[in-house]
């Protein structure tokens, strides 16, 4: 009983590990209208993406054990990008547990979160400048 109650444990704890943290960004900015995002942590670069009115962007990944998890995000969007803004996309210690589901909702008057899909959504950040 006891070595069975270990194995179910270590499982438990596999298991959780193996589905990871992840965060999405929504373009919920306005038809016709694109959104860029830029992705960073400590020890990794996702690049540059441009999605269109209605996509979204985003990963999964390995949730830091140590609550080391971070991730931040530029986006731009507008005329020419002119608009843009700067977050935290995910921060382990801001979470009660690990392999937490964060959606960002990019809309003209700014930035919305939702965690582990919470409604309503919460808005989280103003557009650098003027909002769209
Ligand atoms: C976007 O950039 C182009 C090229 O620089 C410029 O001609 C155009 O006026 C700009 N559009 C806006 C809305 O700022
Ligand atoms: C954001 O927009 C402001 C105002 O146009 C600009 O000064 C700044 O460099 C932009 N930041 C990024 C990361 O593009």
């Amino acid at each position: 009983m006891f070595r069975l109650t270990i194995i179910l444990i270590l499982l438990s704890v596999y298991t959780e590990q193996a589905s990871g943290g992840s965060f999405f960004l929504y373009n919920q900015v306005r038809h016709g209208v694109l959104m860029k995002v830029h992705c960073k942590s400590g020890d990794s670069d996702r690049g540059w993406h441009v999605r269109k009115y209605g996509g979204f962007y985003g990963f999964d990944f390995k949730d830091h054990i140590l609550d080391k998890t971070l991730y931040w995000c530029n986006v731009w969007s507008g005329p020419n990008f002119s608009r843009n803004a700067s977050f935290v996309a995910y921060e382990s210690k801001l979470y009660k547990h690990r392999n937490n589901w964060i959606r960002w909702s990019i809309r003209g008057d700014g930035i919305y979160e939702s965690i582990n899909g919470a409604t309503p959504w919460k808005f989280k950040y103003h557009w650098y400048g003027t909002p769209l």
